[in-house]
């Protein structure tokens, strides 16, 4: 199968990063999302990430228009996804969101139309179960900022077929990044581990066995990890670790997922990481 077109649905955080990556990729890509001014704003991204990539001379000039040349808006699914041969959905992480998208995506697109799923946790056989083509569901998961981060988690449901497999690696791989498959569990790979590592640093505070900023000093030195715990929650957003750990939780039961309550106390109070200008820092240090 060749891709000549693609749609990614969504121009958010991960959607419009995802549309830059596919575009200079030399990929037709058509981005879509509910309102227009999401689309500016997602293509305002995409136009300052390229321009960031020029100024550090990473690419030319020529390369950031002919990505950009590449790179098509909509407001209407329909007329996005008609004739892509690859479609990535990244909207909200909300299954009742994203089910309806796989629905409307089964009656517009193509039948060969692979449909990928950039979600952090809802399963992609879940997803399938919304289409006629649960061989053609996969789940493509990117990491945030796209553009930097080469790691792609390939998401394989019980009924996804090898082609389906196939297809999607040979497509990761077209756009720049590094690929594993894994089977659709909760939490794929990765986010069974740094909520894990998010949810420890919050009981080691509780547990006042030392200050937050030398666990995160530690941990930092230690593991040579480029941020410790703490650093993470505010950056990934204790919100969003709170979620993935009560998704994983209450998929499997598994007593290590449950949110420590550190982590519950600050998402009531809005502390929740750098995209609110507060959360662990500096409520509990000086950094
Ligand atoms: N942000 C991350 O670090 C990260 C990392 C990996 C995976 N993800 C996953 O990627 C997905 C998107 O996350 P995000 O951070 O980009 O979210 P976001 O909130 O930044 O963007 C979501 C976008 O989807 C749009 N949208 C909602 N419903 C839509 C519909 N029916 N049709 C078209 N567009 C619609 C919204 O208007 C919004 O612009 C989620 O499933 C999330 O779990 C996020």
């Amino acid at each position: 199968m060749t891709i000549k077109k693609v749609c990614v649905v969504g121009s958010g955080t991960m959607g419009n990063g995802i549309t830059q990556v596919v575009a200079q990729a030399g990929y037709e890509t058509t981005m879509v999302d509910v309102k227009q001014e999401f689309v500016d704003k997602g293509m305002n991204a995409v136009k300052a990430s390229l321009g960031k990539f020029v100024e550090r001379g990473k690419i030319g000039q020529g390369d950031m228009d002919k990505a950009l040349a590449n790179i098509r808006t909509s407001t209407d699914l329909k007329q996005a996804a008609k004739d892509a041969d690859y479609v990535i959905e990244a909207v909200f992480e909300r299954a009742d969101i994203k089910l309806p998208v796989f629905q409307q995506l089964e009656e517009i697109c193509p039948k060969n139309t692979i449909l990928a799923s950039n979600t952090s946790g809802i399963p992609i056989g879940l997803l399938a179960s919304a289409t006629k083509r649960p061989d053609k569901v996969i789940g493509m998961h990117f990491f945030s900022p796209v553009p930097m981060m080469r790691g792609l988690e390939v998401v394989k449901s019980l009924l996804t077929s090898e082609e389906t497999v196939k297809v999607s690696l040979d497509f990761g791989k077209s756009i720049g990044k590094e690929t594993v498959v894994v089977k659709d569990s909760p939490g794929f790979i990765t986010n069974r581990i740094i909520p894990l590592v998010m949810n420890e640093g919050a009981k080691l505070l509780e547990e006042n066995l030392a200050s937050m900023e030398d666990i995160d000093k530690i941990v930092r030195l230690s593991f040579n990890w480029p941020m410790g715990p703490f650093e993470l929650c505010d950056l990934v957003g204790i919100d969003v670790g709170v979620d993935l750990l009560e998704g994983i939780y209450q998929q499997t039961g598994w007593e290590r997922y449950k949110p420590a309550p550190l982590l519950k106390r600050m998402v009531e109070i809005g502390y929740l990481g750098r995209k609110v200008g507060k959360g662990f820092y500096p409520l509990f240090g000086t950094k």
